[in-house]
Parts: C-alpha cells; structure tokens; sequence
C-alpha cells in the first residue's frame, strides 16, 4: 500500500514512518488508541472518541497535551490525502507515553507522547446482511481487570479471535467467571430477548464503553425501543430472538449464531436491521 500517514505531527508515506524500538508502546503495550469510522469521507462520532482517547490518557497518567482541534484537523488531513474507496473506512490513532530507556519504574520526565495514525480502507454501510450474520463461539475472559481502557494491550483479543476463526467462526465473545458475557474481542455484544427488549451489559472495567454504544443507545430511545443495561449469560443468549455487535469497525452487525446454536431465522433481524439503518442515517447526519 502507499498511504500517507501521521507520525508525531508529520504527514509520511507509510513506509517512511519509524519509531524507536525504545517506544513504551512498543516494550509495555504502555499506549493507548483510538479507531474511528469514515463514511462518505466523514468522521463518525469523533468528539466522543477524542473525549475517550483523554480518558484513557488519564487513567494511565501519560502527560500530553494533545488537543481536540488538531486532532480534528489531523484525521481530516488524512482523510485528504488518502483516497478511501466508497469513500469509508477507518482512522487508526495511536499514542504512546513515549521514548525512553527500558525500565518498569514509569520516569514522566522528559517523556513526550508518540503519537501516530494512519487510514484504512473497509467497506462499512453498503454490506447484505440478509442471507449472513456473524457466528460467535463464547470464551473465558482472561485479559486484565481495566477492560474500560482503550490500551494497545489485545494480545489475547487477537489470540482468541483467531482460534474462533480456526474453529469456523467469526468472532468470540468473552465470559466472565460468573458466566456473564463481558463483550466481544472488539466489539459490544447485545441480544434482544422474546420481550423485545434490546439487553447488553452495563458499563465497568469489564467491558469497553464502546462510542458505536453511546450512540446505539440513543438511537434505541429515539425509536422508542426498550433497553436495558445488565449482564445476560450464554444460556440467554442462545434463547434470544436476535442478537448483534457493535464497533467502529462495524458499525452494528448481526450475530446469527452462538456455540452453533442458531439465533431467530438465521439471517439480520427486523430490530438490529432497523437500528443499523437508523444509526447508518442519524451519524451520517452528525459526521463532520
Ligand atoms: N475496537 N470492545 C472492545 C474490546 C473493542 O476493542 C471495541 C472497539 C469495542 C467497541 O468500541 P467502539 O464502538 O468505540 O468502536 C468494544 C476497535 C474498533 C478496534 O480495536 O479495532
């Protein structure tokens, strides 16, 4: 590929873009990030990732001064000189706490964030999801407490979705040790129970609190769907009527299938159809 991408405040071709094998991302995961959608060469729901992006950076205590605008004027300097095909896709933001010698002893001083982002081509609206949906094998979730931060740490994420992978699924989705689903690898999980009440699990270090949601759930109240925040178990997820993701990465996709059981009519239900078109629709209308 040939983009050009950021890389502490200049704009290079991809394969001109190093960073010193000192870099705490690099050696501790000690990084942060953030992905957002692009669609008709627009920003999906950026205000919310950049006010996630600082909460990350202060969970971790990482000294910056990153601001809103020149992120703003970053991604869309990206979006210029980078020509996504139908015009969707998704920026890839990262920040480090930065270059310094090896040491597990965090010494702030003179430590200046690394930060870097780069584009990447994905369809996201125009996808058929009448004869497909996603299959999800459930997993034990193994990753650290603070699940709530958006850190480079996703080696098991990675691990897990590629043995779901193996094992002929898409996605897994990751149990806690109460039988409770956490979230996907990537992504929120919901299902919709015989009540037609639309249920994920409430926000905590368990789970991400995904932007894709935030914007979910308003969308949900706007149509006057029922929903509700609490945790649901594999067994209620294999009763449900319907069930989907969400992400930046896919927006909302629908889950037909758990631990090969099959979820409704094995295709995208009326409801998760219903809340992708209008979330498709309201975010378009917000995009800047
Ligand atoms: N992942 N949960 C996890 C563990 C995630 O990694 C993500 C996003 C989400 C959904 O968050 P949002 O709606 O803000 O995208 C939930 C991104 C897309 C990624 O790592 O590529």
């Amino acid at each position: 590929m040939n983009r050009i991408v950021f890389l502490n405040g200049k704009y290079i071709q991809e394969h001109e873009a190093k960073i010193s094998i000192f870099d705490r991302g690099l050696l501790f995961s000690d990084s942060v990030y953030e992905v957002t959608a692009v669609i008709d060469n627009k920003l999906i729901d950026f205000p919310s990732h950049i006010e996630r992006l600082k909460n990350s950076l202060k969970e971790l205590n990482i000294i910056n001064n990153i601001n809103y605008e020149s992120l703003l004027k970053m991604h869309k300097e990206l979006i210029k000189k980078n020509n996504f095909s139908y015009e969707e896709g998704l920026i890839y933001m990262q920040v480090s706490r930065g270059t310094i010698e090896r040491d597990f002893l965090i010494k702030d001083k003179d430590i200046k964030p690394n930060i870097f982002a780069f584009t990447q081509e994905k369809k996201l609206t125009n996808i058929n999801f009448k004869n497909s949906g996603l299959k999800i094998i459930t997993k034990p979730d193994i990753r650290w407490q603070r699940k709530d931060i958006k850190t480079t740490q996703l080696l098991y994420a990675t691990l897990i979705k590629t043995e779901a992978f193996k094992m002929g699924f898409d996605d897994a989705w990751l149990i806690d040790n109460d039988g409770f689903i956490n979230e996907g690898t990537s992504n929120n999980a919901y299902i919709i129970d015989n009540n037609n009440n639309i249920i994920t699990r409430d926000l905590s270090n368990k789970l991400l609190p995904g932007i894709t949601r935030k914007t979910l759930l308003e969308v949900a109240n706007k149509l006057k769907l029922s929903i509700i925040e609490k945790p649901f178990t594999v067994k209620e997820a294999i009763k449900s009527n319907e069930a989907f993701i969400s992400s930046a990465s896919t927006l909302i996709a629908p889950v037909i299938n758990i631990d090969n059981q099959k979820i409704g009519q094995g295709n995208i239900g009326p409801i998760t159809e219903i809340l992708r078109e209008t979330y498709i629709k309201i975010s378009k209308n917000n995009s800047i």
